[in-house]
């Protein structure tokens, strides 16, 4: 096996982290409790396997690498301070994934969870809208990825803090040579992807954020699916499923079943 996809199967691995609460931050610093009520925690019996969002009450995105053949359930409003209060677990009723899908280095790297219910909206779960077709992001735009990020402070095991990083889209060519110069092996880049890199260091995503949003002016444009080697670095940019390349397929999955 390579070494790149050895560093990048090390990060697919996901971690056992359980879904902790605290505060959002950006780049550090605490942030009021802005936007990321959508975010869900994709679990596998029971445990943090991957973050998702809540794309509508009875839908959620994830990655499809997230897919396990055991147990899966979904947790919303795990932004709230106080954990125990208002978390709710629901069960997956149907699982998406596009036919072709292999491994997130070949892409497609997308799943549509239905959940057994309704989530209940409010101050704690909120929904996101995604992207079209018609709607690309330009290379530079500012945008925010969230997910249970390792900060100084969690490197003291058991402190997990949701944040949201500023990150900035960066234009695919370029994201396909930074990894080709990195990994001299890769042979193939996946297609239908977002890049984004973050502005500072120490802000690269890590274990157990595979499957969280990229958002770009408060609309989810991308699904996190791979990066390379550990939290610290962002030396070559996220890989991200690119999810207008995908909205007919996630409207086409919700109508059919959502009547
Ligand atoms: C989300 O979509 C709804 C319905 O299309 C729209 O009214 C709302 O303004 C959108 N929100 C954002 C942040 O784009
Ligand atoms: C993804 O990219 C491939 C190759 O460019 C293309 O054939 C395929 O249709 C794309 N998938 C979607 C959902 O657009």
């Amino acid at each position: 096996m390579s070494i790149f996809w050895f560093i990048t199967t090390l990060l697919l691995l996901h971690s056992c982290t359980p879904a902790v609460i605290g505060d959002s931050i950006v780049n550090g610093e605490k942030t009021p409790k802005i936007t990321l009520q959508y975010m869900a925690s994709v679990q596998v019996n029971e445990i943090h396997e991957c973050r998702g969002f809540l794309i509508s009450p009875k839908y959620v995105l994830t990655a499809a690498h997230c897919d396990t053949s055991d147990h899966m359930t979904v947790v919303l409003g795990d932004h709230n301070i106080n954990p125990q209060k208002d978390l709710k677990r629901y069960e997956v009723a149907h699982k998406f994934k596009p036919k072709q899908f292999k491994h997130a280095r070949e892409g497609d790297d997308i799943m549509l969870l239905k959940l057994d219910r309704k989530a209940v909206l409010g101050k704690n779960v909120k929904t996101v809208n995604i992207t079209d077709e018609r709607h690309r992001v330009k290379s530079g735009t500012e945008c925010v990825f969230a997910g249970w990020g390792k900060t100084k402070k969690s490197n003291t095991k058991g402190v997990n803090e949701l944040r949201a990083v500023k990150v900035s889209i960066v234009d695919i060519d370029k994201c396909k040579k930074a990894w080709m110069k990195k990994y001299k092996k890769m042979e193939t880049f996946p297609p239908n992807i977002t890049c984004a890199v973050g502005n500072k260091q120490n802000t690269g995503m890590c274990k157990g954020d595979s499957g969280g949003p990229l958002v770009c002016n408060s609309v989810a444009v991308g699904i996190v699916s791979f990066k390379s080697s550990t939290c610290e670095s962002s030396d070559v940019p996220s890989v991200y499923t690119d999810i207008s390349k995908y909205s007919g397929w996630i409207k086409e999955k919700m109508n059919k079943r959502e009547t």
